[in-house]
């Protein structure tokens, strides 16, 4: 590692695709913080014993993503709140002997839907498609803004029941197939499942969307276009992707790890402009 300036990187496999160098770089001028970012290809044999290193050999802070975030968990000596609720984490940080696990991602989604894209959730109707790992990091924080109903709807339906029931102490939520979804519009309908690499849709019923429905792939790019085509040939309101909340994730890591939040509005313009993403 190269002295004198604060490492900071991402540990996945594969890495090569990961935007997160090019958001940092982009945070690291503006805020004029003096530090450095770069993705590691990290086997998961590898993965335990690299993240010591990187701690001892100095490094500051990772983001963790595919398949680490939760063999991240075992690593940090110190959980979050909200990395304990995601059982998973995509950020560590270094302090003192501490190596402090946090989950940045379902802030991020928050921070996208709310602050990015104007919606006001409290009170509102909220259907996921999904119940894996993505589903669960950004459960809390989406209770958290008090809807008036969160459906978690999936094609092994347990999953999404086990999903609820672990949940429901945080707010209004129920788990049930794709087959019982109600024909009936939500507010906000978001695909945390990975059916889009495959080009599937999940069979709900058409209903689901109205005029007024805001759709919302997690991923971005062309894995997440099935769902916006989906979404936009039932007439929803608006059809998004999730290049906002990896930003607004980075953001947060930024802010963990810096004490500065860092602007995020031309970076994610550059993002869409880079990767060809709505
Ligand atoms: P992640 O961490 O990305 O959430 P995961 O934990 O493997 O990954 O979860 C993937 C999710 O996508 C699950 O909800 C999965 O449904 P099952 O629980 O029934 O496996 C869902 N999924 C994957 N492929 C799908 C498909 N072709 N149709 C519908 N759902 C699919």
């Amino acid at each position: 590692m190269s002295e004198g300036v604060d490492q900071y990187g991402v540990f996945g496999y594969p890495v090569s695709h990961s935007l997160s160098p090019f958001v940092h770089a982009m945070f690291a001028r503006d805020t004029g913080e003096k530090m450095s970012y770069r993705a590691y290809e990290v086997t998961p044999a590898d993965f335990t014993q690299r993240v010591r290193t990187f701690f001892t050999g100095g490094g500051r802070g990772l983001n963790i993503t595919l398949p680490h975030k939760l063999a991240a968990v075992g690593v940090a000596t110190e959980l979050s709140e909200r990395a304990t609720h995601a059982a998973a984490v995509n950020t560590l940080t270094q302090e003192g002997h501490a190596i402090l696990g946090d989950n940045t991602d379902g802030a991020g989604l928050v921070r996208d839907l709310c602050d990015n894209l104007g919606l006001a959730l409290s009170g509102q109707r909220i259907l996921i498609l999904g119940a894996g790992g993505a589903t669960r990091g950004i459960l809390g924080p989406l209770l958290g803004l008090a809807p008036a109903e969160l459906v978690i709807a999936n094609r092994t339906p347990d999953r999404a029941e086990a999903l609820a029931a672990t949940f429901a102490t945080y707010g209004p939520t129920e788990g049930l197939g794709f087959q019982q979804v109600p024909d009936a519009p939500f507010d906000l309908i978001i695909n945390a499942t990975s059916a889009s690499l495959s080009g599937d849709i999940p069979p709900i019923p058409r209903g689901v969307v109205s005029s007024q429905t805001v759709c919302y792939d997690l991923a971005y790019g062309r894995s997440a276009m099935a769902f916006v085509k989906w979404a936009q040939a039932f007439g929803c309101a608006r059809a998004l992707q999730g290049l906002g909340m990896l930003v607004e994730q980075a953001a947060e890591s930024f802010e963990i790890w810096r004490g500065v939040r860092p602007a995020t509005a031309h970076v994610l313009a550059a993002l869409k402009e880079r990767t060809g993403s709505i």
